[in-house]
């Protein structure tokens, strides 16, 4: 038996608006923790995946997963998860239940753009679930907002209360360093070439930091003076409790405050903690092993078919090689090829704690919500559905091929990589398919031209919006134009319109029907 490494996790996610600095930022962290040389090994230009082809071909050459994959490092004596939301043009359901996955978030804005949509749906989903929030105000090197205005601006839009603990020293586009409000020391940062090397810092006192900035330090103190006046402090128990958000100031792209982000992550961020199960009662972190599948990827090459089941160790450790509990089916399941995630590379994992992630090969039983265990069943609450926003019809191209049809619906409604949608009046022919992003609409069409050799076709419904409803509503619902009710996988009735409009007059019209809004929609 080999010995459960006792090191302590963080296992955390970045949560961001395309173009605010993920990928950058990922690099950074990893350099500092040098789990890597030089930065731009882990995500680099060369090997960037951000387009819907590169995915695919990626898929094809390697039979893997590459999407909600972790990176794993060592810091300062702890082990870090920054398990990886696909966030680009494939921004889908799977980045959501990413974040069922982790304990903690980081929240990146870029300082020019403030909170962006994405960001915002994301942040929402943290919310949801109480994952605490830290947030990270980006690209400082550039000219961009206020850090004053950008603090109101993010209360007003996540109704958190910033507390930041870094404070810039200079204005966006001319950034010396930042004052450390825990300390009041100023963090002097200084630029290395393109940013691919660790930024050196120099702390220094008050006295010698408005000797060297001048006015621009007396700016950084009038700010933090401001700050702790309005009591924007950090408070760990507030923190936690999700009702503020840490901020610290940063160029990831010159791997300015990089560090301290990390310390913060291993000061603030929570450890992995004991779950509750759907019993209610919490399944404590050094029980038995079990873990909870969030991601289920198929190989999109014909030739490596095996489903890669990502889940996260909730209690206990696993050991590569122990035969598991299904929890749904009750039956063993085998991890002799159990793997660890770094970047884009699998390797063989051999033990695992709470916190971290394993792929799981050959998982076609398992699917998105599963629970695997050793001693004691455990079930934990199903991963929730979110609210979809786009939606098409899918038809096979070639009516011959109906069975094949069926069945590849079927699983990829399982799988969870669109929600498909019945009627009676629409028929088994021509579901509806329902996403949060329009990508999942397209790994649909690859995959069941692919995997279950029946090219689909997919025709855009003019919906926008879902609403839970209820039998009860139907008759109302049917005599309301444009709008259309359709049933889902777990017989949930949803109720869809074309437009916010139409939901908000149907719901003013007829109060004594069932629509409720969608988590996270
Ligand atoms: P993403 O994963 O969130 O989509 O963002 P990514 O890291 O790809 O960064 C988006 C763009 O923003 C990149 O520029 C990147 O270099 C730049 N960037 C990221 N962090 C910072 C920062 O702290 N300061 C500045 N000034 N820029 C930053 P690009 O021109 O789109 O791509 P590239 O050609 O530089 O790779």
């Amino acid at each position: 038996m080999s010995t459960p490494d006792r090191r302590p996790r963080r296992t955390f996610a970045v949560i961001s608006h395309p173009d605010a600095g993920k990928s950058t930022l990922t690099e950074a962290l990893a350099l500092h923790a040098r789990a890597i040389q030089e930065a731009g090994a882990v995500h680099g230009k060369s090997g960037r995946k951000g387009t819907v082809s590169d995915w695919m071909e990626m898929e094809q050459q390697r039979g893997i997963s590459i999407t909600s994959a972790a990176l794993q490092f060592e810091y300062d004596g702890h082990v870090i998860n920054l398990v990886d939301t696909p966030g680009h043009s494939d921004f889908s359901e799977d980045t959501y239940r990413v974040l069922s996955a982790v304990d903690s978030a980081v929240m990146l804005v870029d300082a020019a753009r403030g909170m962006e949509p994405q960001t915002l749906k994301l942040f929402k989903v943290c919310a949801l679930r109480g994952i605490p929030v830290i947030t990270v105000i980006n690209k400082w090197d550039r000219p961009g907002l206020d850090p004053l205005e950008l603090m109101d601006l993010i209360e007003q839009q996540i109704g958190l209360r910033p507390t930041p603990i870094t404070w810039p020293v200079g204005e966006s586009g001319d950034f010396k360093g930042v004052l450390d409000r825990t300390t009041g020391e100023f963090v002097q940062y200084t630029r290395t070439a393109g940013g691919a090397t660790i930024a050196p810092e120099r702390r220094m006192g008050s006295d010698e930091a408005l000797e060297v900035e001048g006015d621009l330090w007396a700016v950084a103190v009038d700010g933090d003076e401001l700050l702790a006046a309005d009591g924007a402090d950090h408070d760990q128990e507030a923190f936690l409790a999700g009702r503020t958000t840490p901020v610290m100031f940063a160029s990831a792209l010159l791997n300015f405050g990089v560090a301290q982000l990390l310390e913060r992550l291993l000061e603030l961020a929570p450890a992995p903690h004991a779950l509750e199960t759907v019993e209610g009662t919490p399944r404590e972190v050094d029980d038995d092993f079990s873990a909870f599948v969030f991601k289920v990827q198929s190989g999109m090459n014909a030739a490596h078919r095996d489903r890669l089941a990502y889940a996260r160790v909730c209690s206990g450790t696993f050991e590569r090689g122990m035969v598991v509990t299904h929890g749904p089916s009750g039956k063993p399941f085998a991890t002799k090829y159990a793997q660890a995630v770094f970047g884009r590379e699998l390797s063989s994992v051999e033990t695992a704690s709470p916190g971290d992630i394993i792929g799981l090969v050959n998982a076609n039983a398992l699917r998105v919500g599963d629970t695997v265990y050793v001693g004691d069943p455990v079930t934990y609450p199903p991963i929730a559905t979110f609210a979809p926003e786009h939606f098409v019809t899918c038809t096979a191209s070639d009516i011959s091929k109906d069975k094949q049809f069926r069945k590849g619906v079927e699983q990829l409604d399982q799988e969870g990589v669109v929600q498909v949608l019945r009627s009676d009046l629409r028929g088994d022919r021509s579901p509806v398919l329902a996403a949060v992003g329009p990508m999942q609409f397209e790994v649909v069409q690859a995959r069941m031209e692919a995997e279950f050799n029946c090219p689909v076709r997919l025709s855009p419904l003019g919906f926008a919006l879902a609403r839970r409803t209820d039998k009860d509503a139907l008759d109302v619902l049917s005599t309301i134009r444009g709008v259309e009710v359709l049933e889902r996988r777990d017989g949930s009735l949803l109720a869809l319109f074309p437009d916010q409009w139409r939901a908000t007059k149907t719901e003013r019209d007829h109060p004594d029907i069932t629509l409720e809004a969608l988590a996270a929609g």
